[in-house]
Order: C-alpha cells, then sequence, then structure tokens
C-alpha cells in the first residue's frame, strides 16, 4: 500500500514539474514575442518621427568633422558603441533604424588627419514614449574614444546636436547620466541640460538622473 502512495506522489511529482516547465517556456516565448513586438513598435514610431527631421549639417572642428551618420559610417558607430557600452551594441530595430535615418538621428565625429575618416565619436538619439509626451528626443548614449577624450568633442558634438534639434518643432533634449560620470555630467551641465530626477536603477545598481536641456 505504502509503495503504491510512493509511486502515485512520485508521479504527482513528476506531472507538476512538466506543468511548470510548460508554464515557464510559454511564459518566455511571450516575453519574446512582446520584446519582439516592442522593438517593431520603436521602430515604426521612430522611422515616422524622423521623417519630420532636417539632415544633420557637417561642421569642421579643428583636426575632425562634426556630422550625421552616413550608411559606410554605421559598422564603426556600432563598434565604438559596443566598446564603450560594455560590449552592449545597437540591437535589430535600432540597426535598421538608423540605417535609414541615422543621417537625422546620429551625430558623428570623424577624425580626418588619416587618408581613411575614421569615427571616433558618437551622440546617439532616438524617441521613447516619455519624449512624445514631453515633446523631446532623447540622447541615449554619447561616446569618445578613449584616445580622443578630453578635447572637448563631448561638448561639441552635443551643441551641435542642440543646433540641430533646435530646427525642428522639438522643444528639447532628454538624457540619462549616472551621478558617478561625472565627464558626461559635466559636459551636459555645462551645455544647459537641468536635472528633472533623480532615481535609483535597480537593473544598473547605480544612482541616475533624468535630465532635459529645454531649447
Ligand atoms: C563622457 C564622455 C563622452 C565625455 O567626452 P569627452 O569628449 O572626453 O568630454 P569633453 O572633453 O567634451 O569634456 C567635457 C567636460 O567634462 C570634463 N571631463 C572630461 N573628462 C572628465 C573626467 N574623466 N572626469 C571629470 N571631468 C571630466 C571636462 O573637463 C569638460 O569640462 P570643462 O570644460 O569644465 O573642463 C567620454 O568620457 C566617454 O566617452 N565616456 C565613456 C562613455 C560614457 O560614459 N558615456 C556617457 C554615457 S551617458
Amino acid at each position: 500500500m505504502d509503495y503504491l502512495v510512493f509511486l502515485s506522489s512520485l508521479g504527482f511529482f513528476i506531472y507538476l514539474k512538466r506543468f511548470t516547465d510548460l508554464i515557464g517556456l510559454a511564459i518566455g516565448k511571450m516575453k519574446t514575442i512582446s520584446s519582439g513586438m516592442g522593438e517593431i513598435k520603436f521602430f515604426i514610431k521612430n522611422f515616422f518621427l524622423s521623417l519630420n527631421l532636417p539632415m544633420i549639417t557637417a561642421q569642421t572642428y579643428g583636426d575632425f568633422v562634426i556630422d550625421g551618420a552616413k550608411l559606410s559610417d554605421l559598422k564603426e558607430v556600432n563598434y565604438l558603441v559596443r566598446t564603450l557600452k560594455d560590449g552592449v551594441g545597437f540591437g535589430l530595430s535600432r540597426c535598421i533604424l538608423y540605417t535609414i535615418a541615422g543621417g537625422k538621428l546620429l551625430v558623428v565625429t570623424r577624425r580626418l588627419s588619416k587618408s581613411v575618416p575614421k569615427v571616433i565619436g558618437v551622440d546617439v538619439f532616438y524617441f521613447n514614449k516619455r519624449d512624445l509626451a514631453e515633446n523631446t528626443v532623447h540622447e541615449g548614449f554619447i561616446g569618445v574614444e578613449s584616445t580622443f577624450q578630453g578635447r572637448g568633442l563631448s561638448l561639441a558634438m552635443r551643441s551641435h546636436a542642440l543646433e540641430h534639434f533646435r530646427k525642428s518643432s522639438i522643444s528639447g533634449i532628454s538624457t540619462r547620466i549616472s551621478v558617478s560620470n561625472e565627464a558626461s555630467y559635466r559636459s551636459a551641465a555645462k551645455l544647459g541640460f537641468r536635472i528633472i530626477e533623480r532615481y535609483l536603477d535597480k537593473n544598473m545598481g547605480e544612482e541616475r538622473c533624468y535630465l532635459i536641456r529645454h531649447f
């Protein structure tokens, strides 16, 4: 009798385990589908909003030129972002978006002194849900190759971006900066970005600020 009870309990637990595995699998699939849908929505929204933006114009800055990204820059831009962001580059939706609208949403710095120009700085923009509500555009990332840091290039790219987006109907630029990132914060503050809120980013485990530079 005890033997039968043992076998039926074992069967029940195996059944329960399979059932919970299936639920886990279904939740995983739903998360993948919903993140895929999110990526598609992000692309469509940003594609249509970019139609109203002018092209970023080129401007010389010493041995560098600050410009909108061309198709030929994208590989180097993605490499730079990956290098400066712990290996995280653009996802598929951003790759497609910047292939189409990089000249309106990506400010790059190219070094001119070598025979082949090379991208050594990038300022990345897109529209989030909050930007739509507040009529801003989001600076998702700014980065300068380590050898060229400290030469005022972040200030130059941010100023260029301010001039560029000022030409559209957008009323400001938003960004998020970790409190510990003194270089990025100083550059933003110098150009008039003001802290709107301070919060703890649980995913990053860091204190961060949401800032806006109104035009
Ligand atoms: C943040 C970053 C883009 C700044 O670029 P940069 O071209 O080196 O910065 P700039 O030369 O334009 O300097 C801007 C201001 O920051 C200051 N600054 C630059 N590096 C600094 C540092 N390491 N610590 C403190 N202040 C610094 C400069 O002195 C300058 O202020 P000042 O004009 O009052 O002197 C660059 O450090 C970087 O790529 N970091 C890695 C990626 C990153 O953290 N991106 C930001 C994500 S939000």
